[in-house]
């Protein structure tokens, strides 16, 4: 007979009280191997949206997730360990010139990611813009590139967190994914699954991120830091904006060519400053803050190290990225200055050029996406492109034109402030 019954679980939840360890390590692992089912661990999912959890039970949950799985072990490298995972946004290629920007200052970047979902991209859709990238690495082979190359990039197997798997996609059929506990503990089984030793968080807030509001990205950002803390991963967190989206391109090749313009030491500022920022906090995490990575910009390194982790992956770093067939200009509308350029529309558009999928299984264009030929506070001239939208499918031009239908604002600059892009620090 088993420890529990999953009714019972949830009338538990459903009335308000804290669950017992054992019954959450007993729903976990009842519900990936099937004896739950569905419908009820969707009750259940609704009760913790409902009434939440407090941080032991959270720490239990993610436990019991880690435990459905296989766990990393980095222990044999010759270098610490450090990585980096954002909640996601629009324009957000930061991890591109941050895993081997961190590499090239003698710590190693296991960065295992997803491919991307609705308005926000993923980071592997971006990479498989370059002919020849695959995403998929054995684990031998994930150990082998990040003892010669110090930086991986790839897919998270199967064998990690599978019972975050199965919630997850539950969670986004049944309106349960932004319950705190539940975003909190499926992002850190995986981090803590995957075995760094030190991890930086990037918690967006804002219009095109998944927090919309500062409160609640804070308390996202300090429950995974205190279930990093509490499984001896030294974590911290930066609540970092989100109302414009990063750098001038969202879309896939796109952002990796803006993304090698930052290795190469150029790029835009809002991008470099991010990725340096970041970098700092793995090092400083890794227990390498002796080194500058500005000067690992500066002297080459970054991409070089970059150039080694493309072709260990099969990626030719040479070669050119797909480009759309079709280009369509967006006018700006009178002369002044960019005063507001909102994140969610240009995701959208994005996503409508085809940069993005709406289901898992859809394929996404290379070439797809959003170009911006200014930022908040910039000048502008009426009549010159303010935005270029690409797309191999002409057909997807008037779909991302209407998203960006009051997604951006030209006035004379009077009162304008630019944005702070690291808006707080959560250790
Ligand atoms: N990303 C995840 O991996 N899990 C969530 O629940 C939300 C975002």
């Amino acid at each position: 007979m088993s420890a529990h019954d999953a009714v019972e679980v949830i009338i538990a939840k459903r009335d308000g009280h804290d669950l017992s360890d054992s019954q959450i390590d007993w729903v976990v692992d009842a519900y990936t191997r099937g004896d739950v089912a569905d419908e009820q661990m969707s009750a259940l999912a609704m009760a913790i949206l409902l009434n939440g959890m407090d941080r032991r039970e959270i720490s239990r949950w993610t436990a019991a997730m880690i435990a459905s799985g296989e766990r990393m072990d980095f222990s044999r490298l010759s270098r610490p360990t450090a990585d980096k995972h954002s909640t996601g946004g629009v324009g957000d290629k930061i991890t591109l010139p941050l895993a081997p920007l961190v590499a090239a200052c003698g710590v190693a970047v296991p960065q295992l990611s997803g491919r991307g979902l609705g308005h926000t991209g993923g980071t592997l859709d971006k990479l498989e813009a370059i002919p020849g990238w695959r995403a998929s690495l054995s684990n031998d082979e994930m150990l082998d590139q990040l003892e010669s190359v110090g930086a991986v990039i790839c897919a998270a197997g199967d064998g990690l967190a599978p019972a975050d798997k199965k919630l997850y996609a539950l969670r986004d059929v049944t309106g349960t994914v932004e319950a705190i506990p539940l975003i909190a503990s499926s992002i850190m089984s995986k981090k803590i699954a995957e075995g760094t030793s030190a991890l930086v968080l990037d918690v967006k807030v804002g219009s095109g991120a998944f927090m919309k509001d500062a409160a609640r990205a804070r308390e996202l950002a300090e429950t995974m830091v205190a279930l990093g803390t509490d499984a001896g991963v030294r974590t911290v967190a930066l609540l970092t904006d989100m109302e414009t989206p990063l750098g001038r391109t969202a879309g896939n090749g796109v952002e990796v060519a803006e993304s090698v313009d930052v290795l190469a030491d150029g790029g835009p500022s809002d991008v470099v400053e991010l990725t340096l920022a970041l970098a700092r906090e793995m090092l400083a995490g890794a227990g390498r803050d002796d080194v500058d990575p500005a000067d690992r910009l500066a002297d080459g390194s970054a991409m070089d190290a970059w150039r080694r982790m493309v072709s260990a992956q099969g990626g030719d770093p040479d070669a050119d990225l797909p480009r759309a067939r079709h280009t369509h200009d967006v006018a700006a509308p009178s002369s002044g200055v960019l005063t507001r350029l909102d994140a969610m529309a240009v995701g959208l558009a994005a996503w409508r050029l085809g940069a993005g999928r709406a289901r898992k299984e859809d394929p996404v264009q290379a070439g797809a996406g959003v170009v911006w030929h200014a930022r908040p506070g910039d000048r502008v001239t009426e009549g010159r492109p303010l935005l270029t939208l690409h797309t191999d499918d002409e057909s997807r031009f008037e779909r991302a034109l209407e998203s960006l239908e009051g997604g951006f604002e030209v006035t004379d600059g009077a009162g304008f402030e630019p944005r702070p892009l690291v808006i707080d620090r959560v250790d």
